[in-house]
């Protein structure tokens, strides 16, 4: 298996590129099966998770695939013959993001079968709030299996209220009401960016949507859609993880086409730590402060602070002058990164969804692993940050988020290679 390999100490410098969004790119993919027709996705990042969601679609019968050469950010999916609306459990727990096709599924085929997604390291990830919503619009809805079996020749609108807020809940849900009859209103509904991107491809799509990136989102169902040809928003997980990388070395780095609004929450923390950072044509620069101060986090929904930026700002944290606090308030098993960067030095204590982080002098490069994606980033930045030489192993959790994270960070003048194994 292939190890990230980083030798710390080097400040980061120059222009570092974001690619498109992973979760934004996921539910689009599954979208293109709301219309028959050519779809075509610009910007869409080459990663395992991507890859798996184009495999999800081959498998129910439709050519789905990635363009080569200079177009290798386009992705192609054909929807024209008959379509098999089940996705298998080897796919699925590969990939619980696999379950947004049910959405479209129902809605368009009048009947999907989708693997039941198991726990999964950062928590048990239920899926009963996106069956809430397709049964309230009629689906019905069996498990046998270990498979969710939905059913319904033609859904119909009505108010969904989430009982918990959630992003895939309310994507899988949005996309089955746009081919619905009447009017459906999600409330409580994420506002994460990648909610409203999607609300705004299936509104190019012939969709009508009003409402996405608030909490209430009306959908007047249409009998039919057209096929979608759109570029993916940048990747605001990715642009963060970068920014940090620049504050936790004392670097200087412009992060190319990160999206301000996207970030606000990670912006205002890496302000709190002493961070200069400053909007710029065409991306966001972060100059990291000779000493880092403490900061408190609350991850939450967005606009909150988000979870999938938490174990990256541990990392910052963990190098601080003084004390922070994190509560993890999204997943209740999201601490997986602490032991490995105990390993490294860190000082961090955890009870329940708290971490307390103490900031040391030094981390010291070691041989660590993570078993989620997040967390094996910051691990990656701990590399960066630390003295010596880390190497990071399980990097297929890596590859499931980050395109070419090695060769992103050399760019700017970190010493990290990848070790095939
Ligand atoms: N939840 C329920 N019932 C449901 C759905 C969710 O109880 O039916 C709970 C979850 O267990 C969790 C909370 O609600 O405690 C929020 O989960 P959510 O459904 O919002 O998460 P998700 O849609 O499965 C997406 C991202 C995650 C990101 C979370 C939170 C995608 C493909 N995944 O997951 O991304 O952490 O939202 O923002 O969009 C990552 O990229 O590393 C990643 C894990």
């Amino acid at each position: 298996m292939d190890k990230i390999v980083v030798q710390g100490g080097n400040v980061l410098s120059g222009e570092v590129p974001v690619s498109g969004a992973k979760n934004a790119a996921l539910p689009i993919i599954a979208a293109s099966l709301l219309s028959r027709g050519h779809h075509i996705l610009r910007n869409v990042p080459e990663l395992a998770d991507v890859a798996t969601m184009l495999e999800v679609l081959r498998v129910m019968g439709a050519k789905a695939e990635r363009l080569t050469g200079n177009k290798k950010s386009t992705c192609e999916v054909l929807i024209d013959g008959p379509v098999h609306p089940e996705a298998p459990y080897e796919l699925v727990k590969t990939m619980r993001a696999s379950v947004l096709v049910l959405g479209p599924l129902v809605a368009r085929y009048g009947r999907a079968r989708v693997s039941m997604p198991g726990g999964c390291a950062i928590g048990a990830r239920p899926i009963d709030q996106h069956l809430k919503g397709l049964k309230a619009m009629g689906a019905e809805i069996t498990l046998t299996e270990g498979y969710v079996e939905a059913r319904c020749k033609r859904l119909r609108g009505a108010t969904v209220n989430f009982d918990v807020i959630t992003v895939t809940g309310t994507e899988n849900v949005m996309m089955a009401a746009v081919l619905a009859r009447g009017r459906t209103v999600l409330e409580n509904a994420a506002r994460e960016p990648e909610v409203e991107e999607l609300a705004n491809v299936l509104n190019k799509m012939g969709a009508r949507i009003e409402g996405a990136g608030s909490d209430v989102i009306t959908i007047d169902g249409v009998d039919e859609l057209r096929p979608m040809d759109h570029a993916i928003i940048p990747d605001r997980v990715e642009a963060g993880t970068f920014l940090v990388a620049a504050a936790i070395t004392g670097g200087n780095v412009l992060v190319k086409n990160a999206v301000p609004e996207h970030l606000e929450a990670v912006l205002l923390k890496l302000r709190e730590a002493g961070c200069t950072l400053t909007t710029e044509a065409g991306g966001i620069r972060c100059k990291g402060p000779r000493v880092l101060k403490p900061v408190d986090i609350k991850t939450a929904e967005h606009p909150g602070f988000p979870t999938d930026m938490q174990a990256q700002l541990m990392v910052l944290m963990s190098v601080a002058n003084g004390t922070s606090v994190i509560s993890e308030n999204i997943f209740e098993n999201r601490f997986m990164h602490v032991p490995e960067l105990h390993r490294m030095g860190a000082d961090i204590s955890i009870s329940g969804p708290t971490a307390v982080v103490k900031g040391v002098k030094k981390l010291s490069g070691a041989q660590v692993m993570a078993t989620d994606l997040r967390a094996s980033a910051s691990l990656v930045l701990a590399g960066l940050r630390a003295e010596g030489r880390t190497e990071v192993s399980r990097v297929y959790h890596l590859d499931r988020g980050y395109e070419h994270i090695e060769k992103k960070l050399r760019g700017v003048g970190a010493n990290v290679r990848r070790v095939k194994g």
